[in-house]
């Protein structure tokens, strides 16, 4: 069995760990020739590849990142002659199957690829935890990790000054490292695209902590918006499969609050930081547990299905059930509640 490995859209902690373990289990349990596809779909469309092995993928489990590089512009479904010229590429490497590991977008192109005769397993990554069918993506708990400590850190400059601490996650229309890095961070308010906050709320939560103890933490997700107000756009990439890059919402909450209250405040938007790094050992222990259920996937010729972890075991979905979704905090999410209950605003 000869058997191409790819790394698509955005990058996160434990793709390597992923890689290390498809190719050392593929070798073990099939005695399959493991091909590397350097960026992503750009490299299968250009047949750049390089061979794959026990050393090629030895001391690489702590390293952010991906070995193989990664593209989240390359679109094989952007037109019919990319679609053939991607299907082409994958004859002439000779291809049996492909392991795709990525969000939501490289699942629909892997979803896309299948249906047209190229068997496909499915790799679930990103730091946004957004990925339908699956409880846990590899990189989300890593994020979470950055954020938490970036709100620590954030609560003592405010404390010293009295101030009020914006600090803006990343994680695309979801709030799933928002919510979870606010809760482990002490934030006062934690604001989630899922639910569209009311300026009023916060100014009045501010306005409380300004007598005692002065200063206030909130964390926003990059996906928050006002109620009745819009999403907060940084750029369009056009030749991006999904071209919005949102950014830079904890600017405009400053400019909501700050005229109403007596404190000053100030934003910090964390941006890239909460891709990089070393994955923690829960995502290496993830990471490695799904690129080694991929490769018992290919072994029983289980084609067509992306790794998932249900209720914390290894399990497999249908691409199709996958493609074209994303996995939002549901409204009656317990960490919700458990928010409210201990007093998180969430600018309800
Ligand atoms: O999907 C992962 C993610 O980091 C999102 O949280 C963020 O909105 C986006 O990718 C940023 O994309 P780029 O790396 O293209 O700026």
């Amino acid at each position: 069995m000869r058997v191409g490995v790819l790394t698509g859209g955005g990058d996160c902690p434990g793709l390597n760990a992923v890689i290390r373990a498809v190719t050392k289990s593929l070798m073990r349990c099939c005695q399959a020739e493991v091909i590397g596809i350097e960026d992503g779909f750009a490299g299968l469309m250009e047949g750049r590849v390089r061979p794959l092995d026990w050393d090629a993928v030895s001391g690489i489990l702590f390293s952010g990142g991906t070995i193989l590089g990664t593209s989240n512009r390359a679109n094989p479904l952007a037109s019919k002659e990319s679609t053939e010229q991607a299907l082409a590429q994958a004859g002439v490497l000779g291809l049996d199957a492909l392991v795709a590991i990525g969000g939501n977008g490289t699942m629909t192109i892997a979803h896309g690829l299948a249906e047209r005769g190229l068997p496909i397993v499915g790799v679930p990554k990103t730091i946004d935890n957004d990925i339908e069918g699956c409880e846990r993506s590899f990189g989300f708990d890593t994020a979470v990790a950055t954020v938490t400590q970036a709100l620590e850190h954030v609560q003592t400059t405010g404390q010293s000054h009295g101030r009020v601490m914006i600090v803006e996650t990343m994680g695309r229309y979801a709030g799933w490292i928002a919510l979870e890095a606010g809760i482990a961070g002490a934030a006062d308010a934690i604001l989630l695209p899922e639910i569209d906050f009311d300026p009023e709320a916060l100014i009045e939560l501010c306005r409380q902590r300004e007598a005692k103890p002065r200063y206030t933490v909130i964390c926003i997700a990059e996906g928050a918006k006002p109620r009745g107000g819009e999403l907060t756009v940084e750029r369009m990439i056009q030749d991006s499969p999904d071209p919005i890059r949102l950014g830079g919402v904890a600017h405009h909450l400053r400019t909501m609050l700050e005229p109403q209250l007596h404190s000053e405040v100030r934003a910090t938007v964390l941006g890239h930081v909460q891709r990089g790094g070393s994955p923690t050992p829960f995502d290496r222990v993830l990471a490695t547990q799904f690129g080694n259920h991929a490769a018992q996937l290919l072994e029983a010729g289980q084609f067509n299905r992306m790794v998932t972890l249900e209720h914390g075991a290894m399990g497999s979905i249908a691409l199709e059930e996958v493609a074209d979704r994303t996995r939002q905090v549901p409204l009656d999410h317990p960490l919700l509640e458990t928010a409210r209950d201990i007093g998180v605003c969430l600018g309800e």
